[in-house]
């Protein structure tokens, strides 16, 4: 996720460019940059680091004009380098463009372009102003008049993947394009001039009325006037409408906190994930990080999955896939007990970090006591160029985009995401069918609509809070693949609700936590359909002889669960391996309502920090 932020009109662009990325730095901060046309020519200035930096950077340059663009980064390919802080030029400097999103078939597109365009940057992003300058350049070829928005419209009838983009050229300086697939963009409408950005946050301050650009449109935009085109390039009417958001309630799109739009934001953000990383044909992943040949990989009879908190329920789950799919045994170390436990790894052990910030002090401190010891390293990490992604030998990033809010949630999702198709990965070098990575796949991409099914639900799982609020203990049960979601859903209560709860393998019950069963004494049961339904419905039975409160998460369709509780909160069936990316999310919701109810700090919730940088 970046931040965009354009401007055409009569002021000065660069003090409203400026500002607009500051308001938008929510959205990334690892890099950023402007670009602003006058006389012909397209002045750029970018910065790696905050706003702050490109700041100070400005007082070096004279950037003046009224017609501009600018970029805020959240690196998803390329590290981290002014070089790849947008805004991109195609060749002749003429042509610069900004975007959010991911090109998947960049490095395709850049071939059948050949040795014509010159690149400069590692990212997906630099293709799209080649491909939109070459579109550009055959109109001049052909003796048409050259149209910004048909060279935008054509290049991008090649392209695969997602994007909010706006495009702006030296020649036509009364002129800015924008498009957008999958990536959102907003354009807002003031006197004699328009604001384009990725959310209203950065015009908020200028203009209440906008028009909300979707999937599949293209806009011509000049100082005094807006028309939208589909890709066909038909012309479509657009509504203006008026925001009635503060500046606050837009960055959170208009959602009460980040949590509560990060859990929203899983759909999307898992998709990110899995795009244009698995191959339905052939069944199986092609996550390209890993640096490792296929006999390496065949040569790998051990992986350990190290981690903290959050990721390191995400771990227990992707254990799970490497046993079941790749066949190979598989550890998950909480990383404080691995670094000072002398753990056994050799030249056949991989090991993968798996993090969310990418700089957890205890998983950097394992990691580098497992590459000492001679494993294979890797990551999983959601921040590029994160201490964790540069000190190890390749891994995957996760895409889920800054996440803010203390909980982790939608890294939680997209880690197990990946894992899973790392764990397809191997196992298609080792047993795996195709026919299996197939079924796997195909489920794994119906994931996003399912997850937009819970979310749905929202207002019945705030019911179930509100109900269960006061309660000062809980108990969280699962079993197999769910009693890591059951320990997933236990820490987000604990960490945002501040209420003691604990969570246990269903199984364990009558050695120990039955004697604490009670009418005062909740349990959150995971009873959906996998291969273990049986077990924990007799579980959950033996809870209701025992008169505690029961909160059931069950597959949709299962009205046997009514059967146990009035409160079953039902999620769409999956492939059992792929079911905690379901059944999480009542959870994550589950904790957030009664930490909202119960008046908690639920973005920074007490004693807690994002990211964890000291033992
Ligand atoms: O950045 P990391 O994924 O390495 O962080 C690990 C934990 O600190 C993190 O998951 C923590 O438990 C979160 N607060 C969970 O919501």
């Amino acid at each position: 996720m970046c931040g965009i932020i354009a401007y055409i009109g009569n002021k000065q662009a660069l003090p409203i460019l400026v500002k607009g990325l500051r308001r938008l730095e929510y959205r990334g901060y690892d890099s950023a940059g402007v670009a602003i046309a006058q006389d012909g020519k397209i002045n750029r200035v970018r910065s790696v680091g905050r706003i702050d930096n490109l700041d100070e950077k400005l007082k070096d340059h004279t950037v003046e004009g009224t017609v501009g663009i600018a970029h805020t980064r959240w690196a998803t390919h390329g590290g981290v380098t002014e070089e790849n802080a947008h805004p991109h030029f195609g060749c002749d400097g003429k042509l610069v463009l900004v975007h959010n999103g991911i090109i998947e078939n960049y490095r395709e597109l850049k071939t059948n372009l050949g040795d014509t365009h010159e690149f400069k940057t590692q990212t997906d992003t630099e293709i799209l102003a080649h491909l939109i300058e070459f579109h550009y350049e055959q109109q001049k070829i052909h003796n048409e008049t050259p149209d910004v928005r048909l060279a935008v419209e054509h290049a991008l009838a090649h392209v695969r993947g997602t994007y909010g983009l706006v495009v702006m050229h030296a020649d036509h300086p009364d002129l800015l394009v924008a498009a957008r697939l999958g990536s959102p963009l907003v354009v807002g409408i003031g006197e004699g001039e328009h604001y384009i950005a990725s959310d209203a946050t950065p015009m908020l301050a200028y203009t209440k009325k906008v028009i909300f650009l979707e999937d599949g449109e293209v806009a011509e935009i000049s100082r005094d006037n807006m028309e939208t085109y589909n890709l066909k390039d038909e012309a479509i009417e657009k509504h203006v409408e008026e925001i009635e958001w503060n500046e606050t309630q837009a960055q959170k799109q208009g959602f009460d906190h980040f949590m509560l739009k990060e859990i929203f934001d899983q759909p999307t953000v898992f998709e990110d994930a899995i795009r244009g990383r698995y191959n339905l044909l052939e069944g199986t992943a092609n996550l390209g990080g890993l640096n490792m040949s296929d006999d390496e990989m065949r040569s790998v009879n051990r992986v350990i999955l190290i981690a903290c908190g959050t990721a390191s329920y995400a771990a227990m789950v992707g254990k799970y896939a490497f046993e079941r799919l790749a066949g190979i045994p598989t550890e998950v170390d909480v990383a404080s007990e691995f670094r000072y436990r002398d753990p056994i790894v050799d030249e056949h052990t991989l090991v993968f970090g798996v993090s969310q910030s990418g700089e957890t002090a205890d998983t950097l401190a394992a990691l580098r006591e497992a590459k000492r010891k001679g494993a294979f390293v890797r990551g999983i990490v959601n921040v590029v160029g994160s201490t964790i992604a540069r000190e190890t030998d390749g891994g995957t990033y996760i895409h889920a985009g800054p996440e803010l809010a203390v909980a982790s949630t939608k890294a939680y999702t997209n880690m197990v995401a990946i894992m899973v198709l790392y764990a397809l990965q191997f196992g298609r070098l080792k047993r795996v069918s195709p026919a299996t990575g197939q079924r796997l796949l195909k489920a794994l991409r119906e994931i996003p609509a399912k997850m937009h099914e819970i979310l749905e639900q929202k207002d019945l799982i705030k019911e179930m809070a509100l109900k269960y609020k006061d309660y000062k203990d809980f108990l969280f049960l699962g079993r197999g693949i769910n009693f890591p979601v059951a320990l997933e859903g236990s820490h987000k209560l604990k960490e945002i609700s501040y209420i003691h709860s604990e969570a246990y393998p269903a199984g364990e019950m009558k050695h120990g936590v039955n004697a604490l069963l009670a009418s005062d004494f909740p349990v959150l049961a995971i009873m959906t359909k996998d291969q273990l339904y049986d077990k924990m419905r007799s579980n959950v039975e033996e809870i209701k002889a025992r008169k505690a409160p029961i909160l059931l998460i069950a597959t949709k369709g299962d009205e046997g669960a009514k059967e146990l509780t009035d409160d079953v909160l039902y999620v769409p069936d999956t492939m059992e391996l792929l079911e905690p990316l379901l059944n999480t999310i009542p959870l994550q919701l589950f904790a957030y309502y009664i930490a909202v109810e119960l008046g908690r700090d639920v973005d920074r919730p007490r004693n807690l920090a994002k990211s964890v940088t000291v033992e």
